[in-house]
């Protein structure tokens, strides 16, 4: 990155004199005794022609209309006040964040803050040399970590999308939006994280960022988050019919309660037991990171979908109904598949029958969020262990015990 050093160092060399004439910018602080041998004397304003400028500006603002920028606002000449305050089709002012209606929105939102963490404070150093050890791992193992890296390195970039391109602009409530534009950080450090990840094991980026088209497994699950988002896309789509209305709640529930709620918990599962074995220990503490932030995003999907229902009970039919079951079974079967994709035999005390044991438990979970009936009677949680690690997001002081952990060069605990 240049600074103002390497400039002042830079200028003795003939080469640089000859690059600072190439350049030339009259914004520059030019040192006075090149700018007589090199830099012609930037054109300055007439006090004439800058006395014209001025009058203008004054102008301009005097006659700013403030009642234009508020027409497209029904309500937008009044305070808002909480009762106005709707999930979807809201026609108040949604530039008044406050008063808050959606205090769980709110407290998401910080929560999210305070959970802020970035890539490059993990150390990747003990699992580039496992990596690169041909006795570092097995064939099964290294096909987890890049099936794993392949899916979750473009899943994160689709919910993104999903939230900026779709949703953020239906959900009309200010605090909603608070946490969706926090939410959108996250999956940006979520994507970095796994490009860091893919970078510092110095695996081929094309092959891995490529799987979600090539790799029928990981591209199903991708193809099948697209399905819900292409409609809401389209900038001409809008809220405010029935029909439309249970279009985004589709894919409300396509991308909270699938997309992030099943798809990510067989790829967090097989990391983290890595990580548990004392392997990859940098990669699994990334996804742990990862997996707190989920959970988080899941349980406000969770909450929005159930919001909207109170609200709009109309749109909650059984038909309707039916629907979000099939596409909670149609996720889980696909998690299922990827399962049995990624583990063809057992590996890390784990194989693709308990996974299927553990989604379909994963699936009940989801369906009882949203006031469904359970769907996989008995479904058991062969992995208790995860969810002792979700529960480290409630550890109040977790951001000083990461620093001190990252400090003396350890890795979260693992038992
Ligand atoms: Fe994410
Ligand atoms: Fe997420």
């Amino acid at each position: 990155m240049l600074n103002w050093e390497d400039y002042h160092e830079e200028e003795t060399t003939p080469a640089s004199s000859a690059m600072l004439s190439m350049a030339a910018a009259p914004e520059l602080p030019v040192e006075p005794a090149i700018a007589s041998v090199a830099t012609p004397t930037p054109k300055q304003e007439s006090p004439a022609e800058s006395t014209d400028f001025v009058a203008k500006a004054i102008e301009a603002v005097e006659h700013i209309d403030i009642a234009a920028g508020l027409e497209e606002l029904e309500m937008g000449a009044a305070r808002v006040s909480v009762d106005e305050k709707a999930m979807i089709n809201c026609r108040a002012d949604l530039n008044q964040l406050v008063p808050f209606k959606y205090d769980w929105a709110w407290q998401k939102y910080i929560d999210g803050c305070a959970n802020h963490w970035m890539p490059q404070e993990v150390n990747m150093t003990a699992d580039v040399a496992t990596w690169k050890n041909p006795e570092g791992l097995t064939d099964d193992e290294r096909r987890i970590v890049m099936r794993n890296l392949g899916y979750f390195s473009t899943a994160d970039s689709l919910v993104a999308n999903n939230l900026v391109l779709a949703i953020y602009r239906l959900i009309t409530n200010p605090e909603c939006r608070q946490y969706i534009l926090r939410q959108a950080f996250e999956e940006a450090i979520h994507t970095h994280a796994y490009q860091y990840c893919i970078e510092s094991l110095g695996m081929d980026e094309a092959e891995v960022f490529n799987m979600y088209r090539e790799v029928p497994s990981v591209a199903k699950k991708a193809a099948w988050s697209l399905s819900h988002t292409h409609e809401l896309s389209d900038p001409n789509f809008n809220t405010g019919t029935p029909e439309t209305d249970q279009t985004l709640l589709r894919n409300l529930i396509g991308f909270y309660a699938v997309t992030e709620g099943i798809f990510f918990y067989c790829g967090f599962t097989q990391i983290l037991s890595m990580g548990r074995r004392n392997k990859m220990m940098g990669v699994a503490e990334q996804f742990q990171y990862i997996l707190r932030d989920e959970s988080m995003h899941l349980n406000f999907g969770i909450d929005v979908i159930n919001q909207i229902k109170l609200e709009n009970p109309q749109l909650w039919t059984p038909e309707f109904q039916q629907e979000a079951i099939q596409m909670i079974l149609e996720g889980t079967q696909l998690e299922i598949e990827y399962a049995r994709d990624t583990m063809p035999r057992g590996v890390l005390g784990m194989n693709a029958a308990m996974m299927e044991e553990y989604l379909h438990f994963i699936a009940n979970r989801r369906l009882s969020q949203l006031g469904l009936p359970e769907q996989y009677a008995g479904a058991q949680n062969p992995f208790p262990w995860m969810s002792e690690i979700m529960d480290l997001r409630k550890e109040k002081n977790f951001f000083e015990t990461r620093v001190i952990e990252y400090q003396t060069g350890g890795a979260l605990t693992w038992d």
